[in-house]
C-alpha cells in the first residue's frame, strides 16, 4: 500500500492567552484521504489548534508545514489560498446574504468585462449542490436556513475553494441523526478524492465511526495519537480526562408528587399542534425527538418568548398567561435555551455576573448587588462544572465553546426555580463535565424540582427521564413511563411511526 501522503504538519506550537496555556507544544499531521479526530475536553485547546489552521491565531512558537514546506498563515486568507477550508465551531455566514453570495464572497465569479457574473456564480452553486444531493436553493436566504444547512453552504463553499484541507470544530453539536448520516456521507466522499480532514466533536460514536487515527489533547498537550482501530472508546475517554470517569447518567431515586406544570392541547401554528402533558415535582420529563420536532418550540411558548394560539398552561393547578419571560420567571419556570452563544451568555461580561444574572434580585439589597454572594455562588458552580479560565472575572467571550455553555447552565441552575427547561443542556460539554451536570440535574429533581429534559442525544433521556415525551413534525407522538422506554420505541415515535394519541 501506497503511504499516505502528508499535507499539513504542526510541530511543537504553542499559544498562550494571558495566563492561559492553551496549547503547550501540540503536534498535529494531516494526511490526504484520511479523517484525523481531534478530542479532548472542554478548554483542551481544540479550538485553538482549529484557529491556527484558520489563520485566525498565530503560533507563539512551533512551525506549520504545507506539504512539506514550512509555512506561515498570518490570517484567513492566506490560509484559504493554501486550500484550508475551516468550519468553525459556530457558522460564520452573512445571514441576510444569500447562500450563493456567501460562498463566492470576496471572489464573485466575473464576465470578460470585470462585471460580476451573477448567472455563472448561481449556476456553480446549483452544481455544487447537485453533487452533495442539498436541498435548498443557491438564493435562499442564509437566515432562512437551519443550522444543518448552513454548515453544508460552508462545506460547499470548502468545495468551490477546492479544499485540500477540511477542519470541522464540532460540526454535529447541532445536528438531528439524518444531518449527521449526510454530513458523513460527504465527508467520506472527500476523503475519497483525497481531502485531508480534522474533525472535532464531543460523541465518541461519531469519532468511532468516522475516524481513520484519533489525537487526543488535555490541558493544551498532546497526549496520544493513534490508529482509531487501535484505541477503545473507554480508552480515548481515559486519554482524554487522565482519570476514571464516574458513571454517566447518575439518575437518582427522587419522590415524585404532586403536577406542578399542566399543558393542555397547546397549539402554534407552525411550530405544534395540541400538545398536552404534566410536570410532576421531582420528575424529569424527558423531551425526545427530531431536530425540527417542534420541542423548543413548546419550551419557548411556556416560557413566554412566544405565543400560542390555543390550550392552556396551569401551574399549581392554576390557569396562568405567560407573556413574558420574566412573567414566566415569577410563575417559577427557568428556561436554558439550546443556543446558549446567542441566547444565554453576555460575551463582554466576566463568567461570575454571568452565572448570577437572573438571581440578581435576589441577592441585591435595595441598590447593591451582593458581590461577596455573587463570587460565592460563582466560585461554586465553576469549580462543580469544572470552568476552565483563568478565574471567574475572565470575560465569556474568551472561554472555550464548551465552557461558556456551562456558565449559561449554572445561572439557570442556581436560580432554583419550580420547573426547569433544560434544552440540550449538555450540547458541546465534554464527557467529564457532563456527568457532573447529569448529576446536578438528578439532585435538583430530588429537591423537588420539575424538570423538563430536551435532548437529541437518545441515551442522555433514557438515562435520565422519569417519562419520555416523544415528538414528531409538532405532534405528541409516544409518551412512555421510563420501565417500558427503548432507544427503539423513542426513535420510533421520533420518526412518527406510531400515532397513539396517549397522554397523561
Ligand atoms: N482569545 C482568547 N483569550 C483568552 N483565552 C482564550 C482565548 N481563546 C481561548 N482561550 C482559552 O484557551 C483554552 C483553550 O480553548 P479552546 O477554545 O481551544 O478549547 P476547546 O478544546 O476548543 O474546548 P471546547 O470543547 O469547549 O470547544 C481555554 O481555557 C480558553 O478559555
Ligand atoms: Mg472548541
Amino acid at each position: 500500500m501506497k503511504s499516505p501522503q502528508l499535507i499539513v504538519e504542526l510541530i511543537g506550537v504553542s499559544k498562550q492567552f494571558g495566563g492561559v496555556h492553551a496549547l503547550k507544544r501540540v503536534d498535529l499531521a494531516l494526511y490526504a484521504g484520511e479523517v484525523h479526530a481531534l478530542v479532548g475536553e472542554n478548554g483542551a485547546g481544540k479550538s485553538t489548534l482549529v484557529k491556527m489552521l484558520a489563520g485566525v491565531h498565530t503560533p507563539d512558537e512551533g512551525i506549520i508545514k504545507f506539504a512539506g514546506d514550512q509555512i506561515e498563515l498570518r490570517n484567513p486568507a492566506q490560509a484559504k489560498h493554501r486550500g484550508i477550508a475551516v468550519i468553525q465551531q459556530h457558522p460564520s455566514l452573512f445571514p441576510d446574504l444569500d447562500v450563493a453570495e456567501n460562498i463566492f464572497m470576496g471572489r464573485h465569479p466575473l464576465d470578460r468585462l470585470g462585471r460580476v457574473d451573477w448567472r455563472r456564480m448561481y449556476d456553480e452553486v446549483d452544481k455544487l449542490f447537485a453533487s452533495l444531493h442539498v436541498q435548498f436553493s443557491s438564493h435562499d436566504p442564509i437566515s432562512s436556513l437551519s443550522i444543518a444547512h448552513q454548515q453544508l453552504v460552508e462545506i460547499a463553499k470548502a468545495l468551490s475553494l477546492q479544499a485540500r484541507v477540511l477542519v470541522m470544530d464540532e460540526p454535529t453539536a447541532a445536528l438531528s441523526a439524518r444531518e449527521i448520516e449526510e454530513l458523513f456521507t460527504i465527508v467520506r466522499h472527500l476523503r475519497e478524492q483525497g481531502v485531508a480532514i480534522l474533525f472535532i466533536s464531543h460523541r465518541l460514536d461519531e469519532i468511532f465511526t468516522l475516524a481513520d487515527r484519533i489525537t487526543v489533547f488535555r490541558d493544551g498537550s498532546h497526549i496520544v495519537t493513534a490508529s482509531a482501530s487501535a484505541l477503545t472508546p473507554e480508552e480515548v475517554v481515559q486519554h482524554m480526562v487522565g482519570r476514571t470517569l464516574e458513571a454517566l447518567f447518575p439518575k437518582e431515586e427522587a419522590s415524585i408528587g404532586e403536577v406542578v406544570l399542566q399543558v393542555e392541547h397547546l397549539t402554534r401554528r407552525g411550530a405544534f399542534r395540541d400538545v398536552s402533558f404534566t410536570v410532576r415535582r421531582g420528575e424529569i420529563l424527558g423531551f425526545a425527538g427530531l431536530i425540527g420536532a417542534g420541542r423548543t418550540e413548546v419550551a419557548r411558548v411556556l416560557f413566554g418568548v412566544d405565543r400560542a394560539e390555543a390550550g392552556r398552561i396551569l401551574i399549581n393547578g392554576r390557569v396562568v398567561h405567560i407573556h413574558s419571560p420574566s412573567a414566566a420567571m415569577r410563575h417559577g419556570l427557568a428556561y436554558v435555551p439550546e443556543d446558549r452563544q446567542q441566547h444565554g451568555l453576555i460575551l463582554n461580561f466576566a463568567i461570575a455576573p454571568n452565572m448570577t444574572l437572573p438571581i440578581m434580585r435576589q441577592m441585591s439589597n435595595v441598590t447593591l448587588i451582593n458581590r461577596v454572594q455573587e463570587r460565592r455562588i460563582a466560585t461554586d458552580y465553576a469549580r462543580r462544572l469544572q470552568v476552565r479560565s483563568s478565574g471567574i472575572d475572565q470575560l465569556a467571550q474568551l472561554l472555550s465553546g464548551g465552557n461558556q455553555q456551562k456558565v449559561v447552565l449554572s445561572k439557570w441552575l442556581a436560580t432554583n426555580p419550580s420547573v426547569l427547561i433544560l434544552d440540550e443542556p449538555t450540547r458541546g460539554i465534554d464527557v467529564g463535565a457532563k456527568a457532573e451536570v447529569h448529576r446536578i440535574i438528578s439532585r435538583l429533581a430530588t429537591e423537588g424540582m420539575a424538570i423538563i429534559l430536551i435532548s437529541s442525544e437518545l441515551p442522555e433521556i433514557l438515562g435520565m427521564s422519569d417519562r419520555i415525551l416523544v415528538m414528531h413534525e409538532g405532534r405528541v407522538t409516544s409518551l412512555l413511563d421510563r420501565s417500558e422506554a427503548n432507544q427503539e420505541k423513542v426513535m420510533f415515535a421520533a420518526t412518527g411511526q406510531v400515532k397513539n394519541n396517549e397522554r397523561n
